[in-house]
């Protein structure tokens, strides 16, 4: 791997972060890798254990770039091999579907930041824990990964496991990732400031295009299946199919509407197994942005102007010159 580069600090005095929220998330990027995906300076501590992660055949992994449609994807997984209403189905999908590096976006002194005991010593928030239930996994092992093709487990592709990537509509993303990182990181900055750094490609787990194109790529693979979350809105059942197709799970009517009622976002909404409402957020008011916010298609509507489009359409044209990638060019 290309010796990683520390990316300068200015990132996120341009984000505003609020002292007290850096105790979260730390404030040091870094750009690693070929692709240069920004991650948190911890990163570097962890990658060896992700490159080097033993892959089985039979995981299920479930790869996009942040607030593609990444939960959403994996519940429906989940309960292609799982009885929706089972008592494992509770538990949240931190542990029955693991986020590979969430480790290395936490700070190691997270737990002493912490008013004591407010979060259990198992927690998948805490540093150090999402590791251990990735070891425990038992197989079928179910995984979600944000990370580029480059960084991914070298297994991955000697191995080939089912993988499912995800897109959305880049403007789509942008929006749901700015009331993300309000949320769960303290972004304090305004929304203008926030389409710049979405569009720069500064912000974790960025560049978007070059997370996107590697795996348009390498579609046509027997173990890669690639959705869109536009698809999956417009026809939740017609995914469920197309994805039991892929993952060899016979399905009949009666599953495909229990997964479709059970994944639809006024039921993953409230289900705190799958809202994602446990996730560690910055002790700030914007803490009360749901997770599951709205879950529509063309919400960039309500939030970009003609310039934010303007810009989009620039980077768009710029990051798919030569591509056949076909979708999100009618900005
Ligand atoms: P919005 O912020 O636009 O509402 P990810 O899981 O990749 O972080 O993506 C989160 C986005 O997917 C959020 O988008 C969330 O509301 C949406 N989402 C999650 N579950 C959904 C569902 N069952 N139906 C529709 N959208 C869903």
């Amino acid at each position: 791997m290309e010796k990683s580069k520390i990316v300068h600090g200015v990132r996120m005095e341009s984000i505003g972060m609020p002292l007290q929220d850096k105790a979260f998330f730390a404030d040091e990027y870094l750009d690693v890798g070929p692709g240069k995906q920004v991650m948190v300076r911890f990163f570097e501590d962890w990658y060896p254990k992700y490159a080097t992660f033993p892959v089985l055949s039979d995981d299920v992994w479930v790869v996009t770039y942040p607030k593609a449609g990444t939960t959403w994807t994996q519940e429906l997984v989940w309960c292609l091999y799982n009885d929706p209403d089972a008592p494992e189905s509770k538990q949240p999908l931190t542990r029955r579907f693991p986020f590979l590096e969430f480790d290395s976006l936490l700070d190691p002194r997270l737990p002493d930041m912490l008013p004591p005991g407010s979060v259990a010593s198992d927690d998948p928030m805490l540093p150090g824990n999402t590791w251990k239930i990735v070891q425990n996994l038992k197989s079928p092992r179910f995984i979600k990964s944000h990370l580029v093709k480059d960084l991914l487990p070298e297994q991955l592709w000697k191995v080939n496991p089912k993988i499912i990537y995800v897109i959305r509509d880049p403007r789509d993303v942008c929006v749901s990732y700015y009331f993300h990182n309000r949320k769960i990181l303290g972004y304090k900055g305004t929304f203008d400031s926030f389409v710049d750094l979405f569009l720069d490609e500064k912000l974790i787990f960025c560049p978007l295009w070059k997370h996107y194109l590697d795996f348009w790529k390498i579609r046509d693979q027997p173990n890669i299946l690639f959705l869109r979350f536009e698809d999956m809105k417009q026809d939740l059942g017609s995914a469920v199919r197309q994805v039991a197709k892929f993952l060899g799970k016979e399905v009949d009517d009666a599953k495909v509407s229990e997964i479709v009622h059970h994944c639809s976002f006024s039921q993953m909404s409230a289900n705190p197994a799958a809202n994602n409402e446990t996730f560690l957020t910055a002790p700030t008011e914007d803490s009360k942005i749901r997770f599951m916010r709205k879950g529509e298609v063309g919400d960039w509507k309500n939030h970009l102007s003609e310039a934010h489009l303007k810009a989009f359409k620039e980077w768009t044209a710029k990051n798919l010159k030569g591509s056949d990638f076909p979708y999100y060019q009618d900005y």
